[in-house]
Formats: structure tokens, sequence, C-alpha cells
């Protein structure tokens, strides 16, 4: 892998791969090994033209946990503001000695223009550009799925699970990258949301499409996905009836959750909108891994880095 852009571009061996190493990562961890010298000398740029908080510190955590040094670059307080163009910004990385970039773009397409414009060489990390993509999202989401729905075998798939993933579908990247590796790795996936929120194409995607999550939660589930509802991207007005009538048709309700199957498991890639999407006390209760889907972030994005870097940063290391 030179880059790390969408999961369209993976193999199932190389998803396999980067989770089996993501494994190897956790293990490492949970031995109080906080810190391994494999990305010594090397130096990771975060460049993050939109908010983040889970993606944005577990990169910089998984970064220096491989002894990377860490240069993180937001939008806002930058010569972007005064209009510097993404080429311009990548000569600039580029020439304070950027080995890779992480990127994280309002703009479908972003990460992949800066890994094959020829601007720059080095490995590009797509960190989510617009309504695209979020593959590490989706890798962390399936190494927490697997740990406690196939535990035991790190080289296993998801094969026969059923994923139902609801909500905010239209803007989500989240859903995209999602569909297509827990797909790859051998689960069906349920998409479920109003009509008005499902992308045009979407019935393209390997996976079934549903508007009715009732229907859905009855077809044995064995995890549920629920999406943030993205109103900052809803501009010029609404979009289902009301607030109200989205929670009650579409919201993770206490009762849902209390008639899932005993072994199911909830996620959501947050941030959440409590009591909207998702009821608090379900985020809250024993089903709910959306906490350890943070930490699984680390060491998802440990791997990565490891896959793009590790044996560049060590070349170089020993030439310097
Ligand atoms: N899940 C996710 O991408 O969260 P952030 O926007 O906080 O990075």
């Amino acid at each position: 892998m030179k880059h790390f852009i969408a999961i369209s571009d993976l193999t199932r061996e190389e998803a396999l791969s980067v989770l089996a190493t993501a494994e190897h990562m956790a293990d490492t961890q949970s031995r109080a090994i906080r810190k391994l010298p494999t990305l010594v000398g090397a130096t990771v740029v975060n460049l993050f033209f939109e908010d983040s908080t889970r993606t944005r510190i577990s990169f910089e955590a998984a970064a220096k946990r491989l002894s990377a040094d860490v240069i993180n670059f937001s939008a806002k307080g930058s010569s972007l503001s005064k209009g510097e163009s993404l080429k311009d910004t990548a000569l600039t990385l580029q020439a304070m000695g950027a080995d890779a970039v992480v990127v994280r773009s309002g703009s479908s397409g972003a990460a992949h223009l800066l890994a094959h414009a020829g601007w720059i060489d080095q490995p590009i990390v797509n960190a989510g550009d617009g309504a695209h993509e979020h593959p590490t999202q989706a890798m962390l989401d399936a190494f927490t799925l697997r740990r406690h729905l196939r535990p035991g075998d790190p080289r296993a798939g998801l094969d026969g699970l059923h994923v139902v993933i609801v909500g905010d579908v239209l803007h989500s990247r989240v859903a995209r990258s999602n569909v297509l590796l827990l797909t790859l790795l051998g689960a069906r996936v349920t998409l479920v949301a109003p009509p008005a929120l499902v992308p045009v194409g979407a019935s393209a995607w390997p996976c079934a499409i549903s508007y009715d999550l009732d229907a859905a939660l009855a077809d044995s589930p064995d995890a549920v996905m629920m999406l943030r509802v993205q109103r900052e991207r809803m501009v010029g007005g609404g979009f289902f009836p009301t607030e109200g009538e989205y929670s009650r048709r579409y919201g993770l309700t206490v009762a849902r959750a209390a008639a899932l199957p005993e072994h199911a498991i909830v996620l959501h890639p947050g941030p959440m909108n409590r009591g909207f999407e998702i009821a608090g006390a379900v985020a809250d209760s024993p089903r709910s891994v959306i906490v350890e889907q943070v930490a699984s972030g680390v060491f998802v994005r440990m791997a990565v880095l490891y896959h793009l870097l590790a044996t560049d940063a060590r070349e170089a290391h020993r030439e310097n």
C-alpha cells in the first residue's frame, strides 16, 4: 500500500492484514509497552480542514506511540484562511519534511487529489473526505465488531454477520466505507434511513436498503450502528417532518435496544446527538461499544501508519 485513501482500493487480504497488525498493536499496548520505536525519525502531519476530536487525536496518539514526530495543522489560523491552495499547502508540508500526511477535508476526493496530483511523494491517509469515505473509521468499526462477535481468531473475517446501519446515510462517509468494508469481510449489511437521507446511487451499493427500522431490527442483527444526523450539512431547510418524528421512526430507543438479540452490540462513530438518533441510556448501556471504538481507533491508526511507513522510516533513520 502506498496510500490509504478508500476502502474501495483494498482487497480482503489487505484489510485483514491491517486488522491483524492492529491486534498486534493492541497487544503491545495491553502489555504496557506504550511506545514502540518503529517510526523513530519519521514525521506525520495531521492536515485537518474540518473539525475533529476522535480522528485527529487518535492519529496523533498512534503516531507518537510509534515514536514518530507529529505536526498538527488545522485550517483555522493557517494561511489557508488567506486563500492558499491545497497544492501550495502540500508543497509547504513536503518542504518541512513530512513523511506522511493525514488529511481531513469537507471536499470529497481531497485525499485522492493530494495522493495523485504529483505535488508530493509522501503517503496520504484519508481521515474523512466530504461524504465520500472515512476508511480508518470503517477499519476501527470492523476491528471492534470482530473482537466482540468473532473473538479468538485474529485472521477471521465477519462472514455471516448481519450489521444494520441507521440514520443520515446521505451525508455519511462512515456509512459508505462501512458498507464496502463489512461486505468485503463477509458481513450482510442493511442500511436504514428516511428516503430523503439515502444518497442517489446507493441502490448500487452491496447492501439492502430499508426505510423501516423496526423491520430491520426484527431481522436478527448482530450489530446496530447508529449514524449522527449531520445538521450542519443540511443547508436550506428540513429533510423530514420534525426532529421528533425522526427520533420516533429512526432513533435507537431503550425499547428498541431491549428487543435486540442478547448478543447484539451497538456502535456509533461519534460525535453523538444523545436523545436524538440514540437514547443516552442505550449509549451508556452494556451493549454499547462506543467508547471502545475510540480505543480501537488508536490501534487501527497505528497499524495503518505502520503499513505505510515502517520500512521507509527505518531506512531513512539508518541513513542519518
Ligand atoms: N468519528 C469521527 O470521525 O469523529 P471526529 O469527527 O471527532 O474525528
